[in-house]
Order: structure tokens, then sequence, then C-alpha cells
């Protein structure tokens, strides 16, 4: 018997043009190339212009993930964006981004997950395509974290920056069985309890003000590679997979060193991951698919490949997605 499962049509993604190195941080902030590189791999990151918000950057990217699946915008039914940095209050950022795409019928939302959206997003996707009342979908993460960064906070200001990628899911007929095309499985978890260790210290009801993003960096390490690798178990338990059988690790990119540390843990090698946190910081929701993107534009990803995308952040939020290309 045949079961539905959501395959990856295409993706696409999109940084800001503007580059902001770590040498013209350090000229700003007391701060250096060096300790930033050696405690979180990251070079440089993008910022989003003035005037330029998510909804631009998020419908950049979802224009190239139509363009490298081959498919028109008037087919997309279901259009889920993960961000934490809305254009506005409401209406929902997807709106705006589905009337960029000249697309009025389906449906578009916003999910909040944080750094964790893009898989929170691509697991509610497989679940509406999977339960028959959607057939293809469009899932973005776009983030404009410059904008509730307090950029005299040197702990915090180096890591993150702004950017967006996309892919086009497609409901389609496969075998079932783990060798399907599609997503094979996704496990989403959340501890509230966590909310002191990485949150905006303002918003709509509590302050009626954007805020800034407080972390506290060594906290969020200590839970980052337990909650990681966790959800990553779940996904071997559910299918029999083993870290053996991952063809490409797209992880999150917050920080090298937990990345490196979970992909040590799970036994994965290190040229199996896919490893962007260099090129733009953590770019929060945005930052998986923007990994998964260069990958497959350089030819890394093909076909058939088993790929796992895992992601942390605040909430705390964590969570896992295993599918073949
Ligand atoms: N430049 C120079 N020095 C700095 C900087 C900076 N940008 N930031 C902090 N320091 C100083 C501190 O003040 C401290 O100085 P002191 O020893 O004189 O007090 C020293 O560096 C060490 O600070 P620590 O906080 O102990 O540094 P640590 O080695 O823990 O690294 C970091 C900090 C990079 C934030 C690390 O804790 C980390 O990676 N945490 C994970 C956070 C993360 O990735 N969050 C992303 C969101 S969650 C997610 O996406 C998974």
């Amino acid at each position: 018997m045949t079961v539905t499962r959501s395959i990856v049509l295409g993706c696409g993604s999109y940084l800001p043009e503007r580059i902001v190195t770590n040498a013209e941080l350090a000229s700003r902030i007391d701060t250096s190339d060096e300790w930033i590189v050696q405690r979180t791999g990251i070079r440089q990151r993008h910022i989003a212009a003035e005037g330029e918000n998510t909804s631009h950057l998020g419908l950049k990217a979802a224009q190239a993930a139509l363009a490298n699946a081959g498919v028109d915008a008037q087919s997309i039914d279901l259009i889920i964006l993960a961000t934490s940095t809305p254009d506005n209050t409401f209406p929902a950022t997807s709106v705006d981004i589905q009337r960029g795409l000249g697309i009025n019928h389906g449906v578009a939302f916003d999910l909040q997950a944080v750094c964790s959206g893009f898989v929170f997003a691509m697991a509610t996707a497989d679940n509406f395509l999977r339960s028959g009342s959607h057939k293809r979908a469009l899932v973005i993460g776009a983030e404009t974290f410059s904008r509730i960064l307090d950029w005299e906070d040197r702990t915090t200001c180096v890591l993150f920056g702004d950017g967006a990628g996309a892919v086009v899911l497609e409901a389609q007929q496969q075998p079932g069985a783990t060798s399907d095309r599609g997503i094979l499985t996704s496990h989403l978890r959340s501890d509230g309890r966590h909310k002191a260790k990485l949150y905006v210290d303002g918003g709509v009801s509590s302050t009626q003000t954007v805020g800034h993003l407080r972390m506290e960096g060594k906290e969020v390490f200590k839970h980052a590679v337990g909650m990681i690798t966790d959800v990553i178990y779940d996904a071997f338990k559910a299918t029999g997979i083993t870290a053996d059988d991952i063809d490409w690790l797209v992880p999150h990119q917050a920080n090298k060193r937990i990345i490196d540390a979970s992909a040590q843990k799970l036994r994965i090698a290190p040229q199996k991951v896919v490893l962007t946190v260099d090129k733009h910081g953590n770019t929060s929701a945005a930052s998986i698919p923007l990994a998964l993107c260069d990958a497959v534009a350089d030819g890394r990803i093909k076909k058939g490949n088993l790929i796992l995308f895992e992601a942390m952040g605040g909430g705390f939020t964590w969570g896992s997605v295993l599918l073949r290309w």
C-alpha cells in the first residue's frame, strides 16, 4: 500500500547585500575577529537595509525556491513562514509574501519557534500534505534579527544575522519504505522552563516595545547538544535508520562548536555536515534552508540522499526532520 510523502521539489535562499565582518564589529565594540571565530566559527553576517523587512527577504527566497523547483506560484496552496521577526504584529508576514507572489487562494500563516522555526514549519507542512488537505506548500524561514539585537551587547550582537530560505514541498505517493523520497519522520519538542535563558525582553502584550534579545550563552550551550541529539535519536528510533546511513546533516547554523559537538556525539563524520555559519552567522529560522540551498547549489546534495535537519532555540524548542532528497 502506498503512502503520501512530502517531497522537496526545490529550494531557494536570499541574503541581504550588506555584509558586516567581524573586523567591522571590532571597530565598534570591544570584540575581535579571533574571539568570534574561535568561540562560534562566524566570520561575517548579512544585515538587511533600512526598509528591507522580513517579508522582502522571505519573498525573494520563495521566488528562488519556486524557480528552482520549476513550478508556478499559482500551484501553491499552503504557505508557512517561520519567523520571530515579523514585519508587523499583525497581519501575518506570510500573507504579505502570499500577496507578493500574486497568490490569493489557499492559506498562508506564520509559525514562531525561534531558531527551531524551520523544523517546526517543515513538520507542520508535512502533516497538512499527508492529511490530503493541501497539495503543494512553500515552507519559508525568514528573519531580520538585526532589529532585535542590542548592538552594545557584545555577548549577543556578534552571533546573529539576517536572511531567508525556502523549500517547495509536494504531496506524492511513495511505496511506504525508508527508501521513499520525502519527509520520513519529524520530532518536535519544547520546554518553557528554559525561557529566561534565551528571550526578548519586550513584546506587544508585556511592554508594548519590540525589545532586545537576551541570552545566557553558557546555559544555552550546555543544553543544546543533548537536546539536539535526543530528537535525532528519536528520528533513528522511529525509522530504524542509523547515523551511518545519513548522507548530509544540515543543522541549524547557530555556532560551529555546537554543530561539531552534536555531530561528534552522533558519530556523523565532519565531511557530512553542511556548515555555512561562517558566512551568515545565526539567522534563526532561516539558517537551515540557507545551508541546504548552498549544498544543493554546489551539487553536494543529490537526489536520493538521506538528509537530517536539526535545530534548537528559544523556548526552549528543539526538533529534527529526516528526509530523502
Ligand atoms: N568578544 C570578546 N569577548 C567576549 C565577547 C565578544 N563578543 N562576548 C563575551 N566575551 C567575553 C566575556 O565577557 C568573558 O569575559 P570574562 O572572562 O572577562 O568575564 C569571556 O569572553 C568568556 O565569556 P563566556 O560567556 O564564558 O564565553 P563562552 O566561551 O561561553 O562563549 C558563547 C560565549 C559563544 C555565546 C557561547 O556560550 C555559546 O556559543 N553559547 C551558545 C549560544 C548560541 O549559540 N545561541 C544562539 C541561539 S540558541 C541556538 O540557536 C542554539
